[in-house]
């Protein structure tokens, strides 16, 4: 960014340099040629001289960023990708038993043995179709990815046990889902419960303005059974149904972005990231920058540990090969430059660093600095 002197004013005004001194100099302001000039200042000599002059900022590098995360695709190029669905609901109400009995039912037998790591979402087939499920631990997370910006659910399960009813934190997830803009789907669970009580939940989702189908209303509610695995065929199909009718798309033609879901380090491999494939496809030897961290894409994964050549819209991939671990509801993006990334990557880091320093507040020490 050239600084804002009398001398470069002169030179895009197109007016003597001498002109504008001795305007000022009438103003009771001695400057030189080379002195700085506010830009207010600047626009009111403009004016005085009758040049109409326009500031313009060089673009931020990271408004650049955006805009080119959300370039928008030529409608043409756009193809069908799996729904990403997130399930959420009260504690305790089958979340997790629902999550791996529709993973067990899809897991392949060939699953490297040994290694239990978390996974932070997988895809299900059903009748031929990808479905993406996001396991994020929880409303709370789901709704801290939203506020950093990182949108990656399409529908939200909210799963409600059928003996204990809507709950604080189902109200709270509804409310989330809603913020998001995107479809619900009720999977009333736990019905192998003498216990169950229907139609009670069907009328507390409606007070919550969720009105279930068979009451008139346009949330379709499923009856399922973590324990017993019933319904969950149905759920599939509903959530393949739902995707249907909101047609999620994406351009797998252009370089990859996306969402980090969580991130951790390796000792044998480094750091390690669950990414989410939003947009374009992700190869190995991209180079990735993914909040603070950058690298080039040494191996991507997918759930069962089998390395992938490249990663389509919707497909969540373990990535290994960026310099630090990057934090969960980062973007990420390819570039087609190791170098760029690595400045933009630096810069962030110097960034985080003052807001950290700066917010500390009080009177620092060098040690503080050194230790920030
Ligand atoms: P948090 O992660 O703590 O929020 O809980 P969760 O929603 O993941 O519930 P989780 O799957 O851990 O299940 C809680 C309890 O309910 C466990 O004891 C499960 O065995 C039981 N449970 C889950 N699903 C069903 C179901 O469909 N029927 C019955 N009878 N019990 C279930
Ligand atoms: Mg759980």
């Amino acid at each position: 960014e050239p600084p804002l002197t009398v001398r470069s004013l002169s030179e895009a005004i197109g007016r003597p340099a001498k002109q504008i001194l001795g305007i000022l100099f009438k103003r009771g302001e001695m400057l030189t040629i080379n002195s700085l000039l506010h830009e207010e200042t600047a626009l009111e000599l403009s004016l005085e001289l009758g040049v109409d002059l326009k500031i313009v900022k060089p673009k931020d590098v990271e408004d650049e960023l955006q805009e080119y995360i959300d370039l928008p695709d030529d409608p043409s190029v756009l193809e069908n990708r799996p729904p990403i669905i997130t399930i959420l609901g009260h504690v305790d109400h089958g979340k997790t038993t629902l999550v791996d009995k529709l993973r067990s039912a899809n897991v392949a037998a060939s699953e490297h043995g040994g290694i239990t790591q978390h996974i932070a979402a997988y895809q299900v087939t059903k009748n031929g179709q990808k479905l993406t499920f996001v396991d994020t631990p929880g409303h709370a997370a789901f709704g801290e990815m939203r506020a950093r910006g990182a949108n990656v659910t399409d529908i939200v399960v909210l799963v409600v046990a059928a003996n204990d009813g809507v709950m604080p934190q189902t109200v709270e997830c509804i409310a989330h889902a809603k913020a998001a803009g995107v479809p619900l789907v009720v999977a009333l669970n736990k019905v192998d419960l003498p216990d169950r009580n229907e139609q009670r939940v069907l009328q507390e989702l409606a007070a919550q303005n969720v009105l279930a189908a068979e009451w008139g209303g346009d949330t379709e509610v499923v009856r399922t059974s973590g324990l017993t695995g019933e319904g969950l065929d149905e759920l599939l199909e509903t959530l393949l149904l739902t995707a249907e009718l909101n047609e999620f798309k994406a351009n797998s033609q252009r370089p990859a972005t996306g969402a980090c879901l969580e991130a951790f380090r390796d000792e044998g491999r480094g750091p390690l990231a669950w990414l989410i494939v939003q947009k374009g496809t992700l190869r190995r030897g991209d180079v990735v920058l993914c909040g603070q961290a950058y690298g080039k894409v040494r191996s991507i994964f997918n759930e069962h540990q089998q390395e992938l050549d490249e990663a389509p819209p919707s497909t969540p991939v373990m990535l290994a090969g960026l310099d630090i671990v990057p934090a969960p509801g980062d973007k990420f993006v390819v570039l087609d430059d190791l170098d760029l990334a690595r400045e933009i990557a630096e810069r962030r880091r110097m960034a985080g660093r003052q807001v950290s320093l700066s917010s500390r507040g009080g009177k620092r020490t060098l040690e503080d600095i050194l230790n920030a």
